[in-house]
């Protein structure tokens, strides 16, 4: 047995039902220092698109935000690029401080990552396992169901509720008695669509013993009536919150993220990590934080722009989901991915298609010009 597992993540390996072969591989890995294959939405989302993007191209395939990171932020970034030589020690516990404050809870809570991607990848490897399933919505984000095939967690898909597209918390736990991880993205991706409060609750105190209640909340600052989960975590409960600097506060590339649990939980995540963040993306996450315009004025803009398409779509009788999310689902009555081929080749690259819903594709929302564009594009492509 290579010694970069110890004998007790061996043991909790095996508890999950991770064959010994398993545990071989994954501790191989390890010691070789190779990639687990991560898909984040950046790789998928460029998984779905079968060329090259030609120069001039509208990308709104990702989820990105077209307007980067706020000025404040974007100025503090480049100041502190000339310190970048030393590893300023005290910046990484200054984010988490910043964070946990915000949202009442210790510091011993708050965990920071580059991104939310990671955190979202070691939750599934932590907690699921041959005998702890992934439990989660369809269609929703991909990552955490690629996560859970690498220790050989089954993934039991449960379709959201036809009429909202809000998670099913009922079905999602009954879905199995002893799931590892159960998964609500909200507002979910790809959908936009919220998961109300009353049932999140009803889920984190209903879901079965042990299971781990994943809030991935990497969109909720776009929604005006999706409620953060923090509460839950500052009541100890089963619960590990994601954020991400990668959407309202448009960092992605720079990559910024925690996750907020109980210690013992964000222990288990953590058995192999640094947990030091490089300084450009913690300076500008600190900075965003503590910008009180960045929200509202960012959620109206997308807000604005989102409806202003959305209504435009109703107006040629083209299906769409109400969103509250800087993405939204329309039906192009024809093979999802056919359509995304002409769109792109009208230089306008969207999102992917999700297997239950095969007909739909996903739009992010660009900015004024952007849509344009992608109207336009959407007349030529679309046929009713
Ligand atoms: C639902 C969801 N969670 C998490 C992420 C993580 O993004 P990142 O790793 O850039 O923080 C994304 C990215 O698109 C996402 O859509």
């Amino acid at each position: 047995m290579p010694p970069i597992l110890t004998s007790e993540q061996r043991a909790d390996f095996a508890r999950r039902g991770v064959s010994r072969r398993g545990f071989h591989q994954i501790a191989a890995m390890l010691a070789a220092g190779s990639a687990f294959p991560l898909f984040t939405e950046r790789a998928l989302a460029q998984r779905a698109t079968d060329r090259a993007l030609a120069p001039g191209t509208v990308k709104i395939d990702a989820n990105e935000n077209p307007m980067g990171p706020c000025p404040e932020a974007a100025e503090a970034m480049r100041a502190i690029i000339q310190d970048g030589g030393r590893y300023l020690d005290d910046l990484t516990p200054k984010m988490v401080r910043t964070l946990a404050a915000m949202e009442n809870l210790d510091p011993a809570s708050v965990y920071a990552y580059p991104g939310s991607s990671d955190p979202l990848f070691r939750a599934v490897l932590a907690f699921c396992g041959k005998e702890r399933p992934y439990v989660v919505a369809d269609p929703s984000f991909e990552t955490g169901a690629h996560a859970a095939r690498i220790v050989g967690a089954p993934v039991i898909n449960v379709p959201l509720v036809k009429e909202t597209f809000a998670h099913d918390v009922k079905a999602m736990a009954a879905a199995h008695p002893t799931p590892g991880i159960i998964y609500v993205c909200n507002p979910n991706n790809p959908t936009g669509t919220v998961t109300p409060k009353a049932d999140i609750e009803w889920l984190v105190n209903n879901k079965p013993k042990d299971a781990v209640v994943l809030l991935d909340e990497a969109y909720i600052h776009f929604s005006s009536s999706a409620v953060m989960g923090s509460y839950l975590v500052a009541a100890a409960k089963d619960v590990i919150v994601l954020r991400t600097f990668s959407k309202i506060y448009g960092m992605a590339g720079l990559r910024a993220g925690a996750a907020m649990a109980r210690p013992d939980l964000l222990r288990k995540m953590n058995q192999f990590t640094s947990g030091f963040m490089p300084v450009t993306a913690t300076t500008g996450a600190v900075v965003s934080l503590n910008s009180k315009t960045l929200i509202p004025e960012r959620r109206k803009t997308v807000h604005d722009i989102r409806e202003e398409t959305l209504a435009f779509l109703a107006s040629h009788r083209i299906q769409t989901i109400p969103s509250e999310a800087n993405m939204f689902m329309m039906n192009v009555n024809r093979p999802g991915r056919e359509f995304a081929s002409a769109m792109l080749n009208e230089k306008v690259a969207i999102g992917r298609t999700w297997p239950v819903m095969p007909t739909w594709v996903r739009i992010t929302v660009g900015t004024a010009a952007e849509m344009e564009r992608f109207r336009a594009a959407c007349l030529k492509c679309y046929t009713a």
